[in-house]
């Protein structure tokens, strides 16, 4: 599998978990379901963003340079990582969903851009057998995070 299509296929399960912490967050009582929430989002997304750090920045340094990027795909993984923290933090309630609502609205404009430029700039300049490579070296790390 190229690695494009599978950080897409990331990106559906994304989808549907947004949907659900969308339509469930404003009805959570406490500041503690909040943050177990926020918490199970953060694990994943945490794999995911560390997966396009490792894997693309380089392959796709000078392309992201050219389009002006550079900074940006690597600066909106920490600035999502920055609001995480900021709910782990949280002491009120309303804070913490006005967070983690925001973040996911963050999440996806930033996940719509990788979906729009980065991944079809991915399939243009590297070839099939790298996006390969790097499909085989995704599956290799998610299956040493399976216990
Ligand atoms: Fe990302
Ligand atoms: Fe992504």
């Amino acid at each position: 599998m190229k690695i494009t299509e599978a950080l897409q296929a990331e990106h559906l399960v994304f989808h549907n978990l947004f949907d659900h912490v969308e339509k469930t967050a404003p009805g959570l009582k406490t500041l503690a379901e909040l943050k177990a929430v926020t918490a199970l989002l953060e694990s994943v997304l945490e794999s995911h963003s560390r997966t396009e750090d490792d894997l693309f920045i380089g392959p796709l340094e000078h392309c992201f340079e050219q389009i002006g990027q550079r900074e940006t795909f690597h600066q909106e993984h920490e600035d999502i990582d920055q609001t995480l923290a900021l709910i782990r933090k949280a002491t009120q309630l309303r804070k913490a969903r006005d967070l983690l609502l925001a973040l996911i609205v963050s999440c996806r404009q930033h996940f719509d851009k990788e979906e729009r430029i980065v991944f079809p700039m991915a399939e243009r300049v590297l070839n099939d057998k790298t996006l390969a490579e790097l499909g085989r070296t995704w599956l290799h790390q998610r299956k040493d995070v399976v216990p």
